[in-house]
């Protein structure tokens, strides 16, 4: 891992990611949280505050950058739920299958380098029944957009540690076999275009 990822990138990815238009969609999302739950690239501990505990039982954070986890700590500190610091990233989910009532992934989906086999992994820890809240940015409708994010990506990819702009995300969520049950796609108000095309719901 480079200094640059070490040591800048998760202060740039908290800063950012802790933007007021985020924390809100954060916010709607982890409403519906319950039981135990997985969240896959925890990243700075974001969504903690968001957890009710009287609906989560615990969660545990899998998250594989170090640095990242560095940076959780204030957040894992006043955390209203335990969280158990999984350091591995989301291709290895090292839980028993059928362990999680939710899966929570928020603005990680376009950062997995091997997306088919970290949802995957997601699909063999959720119990029958579970969900699988998503809430990220990706692949957006109008062409002009979309071929922006096409031509910046290279790019941005190098910057953001490995996050891609052009993935749609409820193709790739149903392609690993869930059922998206609820989505809501939209552009995000006050964010650039190109990384403000939000998709939100549920698959279970
Ligand atoms: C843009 S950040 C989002 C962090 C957090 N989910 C949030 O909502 O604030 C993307 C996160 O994905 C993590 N990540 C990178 N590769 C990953 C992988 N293979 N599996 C799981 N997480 C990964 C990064 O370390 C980073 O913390």
């Amino acid at each position: 891992m480079s200094f640059y990822e070490q040591h800048i990138l998760p202060h740039v990815i908290d800063f950012a990611c802790g933007d007021k238009v985020i924390m809100e969609q954060r916010q709607h999302v982890l409403a519906a949280a319950e039981g135990r739950v997985l969240e896959v690239g925890m990243g700075s501990g974001l969504n903690l505050r968001y957890y009710n505990p009287d609906k989560v039982d615990f969660v545990w954070g899998l998250e594989p950058s170090d640095g990242m986890r560095k940076k959780a700590q204030k957040n894992l500190q006043q955390s209203p739920v335990q969280v158990e610091w999984l350091g591995l990233p989301g291709e290895e989910v090292p839980l028993d299958s059928h362990s999680a009532d939710t899966v929570v992934l928020t603005f990680t989906l376009c950062t997995i380098p091997d997306w088919e086999t970290a949802l995957k992994q997601m699909k063999r820890v959720l119990k029958p029944g579970g969900k699988l809240l998503f809430c990220e940015h990706g692949a957006a409708p109008d062409e002009t957009v979309a071929r922006w994010q096409n031509r910046v990506n290279p790019l941005w990819k190098k910057i953001a540690g490995g996050c891609h702009l052009n993935r749609n995300i409820p193709e790739l969520i149903s392609q690993a076999g869930f059922s998206i049950r609820e989505l809501e796609a939209d552009y995000l108000p006050k964010t650039p275009r190109i990384a403000g095309f939000r998709y939100r719901g549920f698959a279970q």
